[in-house]
C-alpha cells in the first residue's frame, strides 16, 4: 500500500469521481492552513466562494469564521481548514449521506497526517460525521468528547450565526471554552 503523506492524498483526488458532486464542481477544495496545526477545524463542503477560489470558508461565512477566531487570538496559519465533503453541493444543500461516507477517507487521511490536539466540528454535518452519527448540534454543542487522542468540540456553523444571531453568545462560549483548553494542553506540554 501507498505510504501516506499529503502527495497521496492530492493525487487520489485528482479527478475524484467517487460520488456526484463531481459532475458541477469547478474545484476540489481540499483545505487549507498549517499541516501542523494543533487544532484543525472541519466545515460541512465548500459554498459558491469556495468552489471558484479552490479554498474553504473565503465567503461571508468564512469571513465571520476568521473574526470569530481572531478573538481568540488565533489566525488561519494556526489552523488547519477543511469541510466533510470537498466539493460544492449543488445550490449548497446539506451533502447527501452518500456524499459524505464517499469522501470521509479523505478527512481521515487529512486527520491522520496533522493528528491535530484538537478537532472543532462546525455545525450539524460535521457533527453528525466526525463526532457522532447520533448527535444533535443543539444538544451536544460545546460538549467536549476525547477520541484516539484527540479531543472533538461541537459548535455552530458560522453560517448559522449568520442566519440567528441568537446563536452568536453559545458560540462565544464555545470558543472561550475552546481557548482555555488549549492553554491548558499547552501548559501540560510545556512542564
Ligand atoms: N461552509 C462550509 O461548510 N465550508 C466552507 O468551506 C464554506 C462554507
Amino acid at each position: 500500500m501507498e505510504e501516506l503523506s499529503w502527495e497521496s492524498v492530492e493525487r487520489q483526488i485528482e479527478n475524484c469521481r467517487r460520488c456526484g458532486l463531481c459532475q458541477r464542481r469547478h474545484s476540489i477544495v481540499l483545505g487549507e492552513g498549517n499541516r501542523h496545526a494543533d487544532i484543525m477545524l472541519v466545515g460541512e463542503g465548500p459554498g459558491a466562494d469556495e468552489d471558484a477560489q479552490g479554498r474553504p470558508f473565503v465567503g461571508k461565512a468564512g469571513q465571520l469564521l476568521d473574526k470569530m477566531f481572531s478573538a481568540i487570538d488565533m489566525r488561519r496559519e494556526d489552523l488547519y481548514i477543511t469541510n466533510v465533503v470537498k466539493c460544492r453541493p449543488p445550490g449548497n444543500r446539506t451533502p447527501l449521506d452518500e456524499e459524505a461516507e464517499a469522501c470521509l477517507p479523505v478527512l481521515r487521511m487529512q486527520y491522520r497526517l496533522i493528528r491535530p490536539k484538537i478537532l472543532v466540528c462546525l455545525g450539524a454535518t460535521a457533527t453528525k460525521h466526525v463526532y457522532s452519527p447520533e448527535a444533535r448540534i443543539t444538544r451536544v454543542r460545546g460538549q467536549w468528547m476525547e477520541k484516539n487522542g484527540t479531543l472533538f468540540l461541537p459548535t455552530y456553523h458560522p453560517a448559522a450565526l449568520l442566519r440567528d444571531e441568537s446563536k452568536k453568545k453559545d458560540v462565544w462560549e464555545d470558543l472561550q471554552s475552546l481557548a482555555k483548553t488549549y492553554a491548558a494542553i499547552r501548559a501540560k506540554e510545556n512542564g
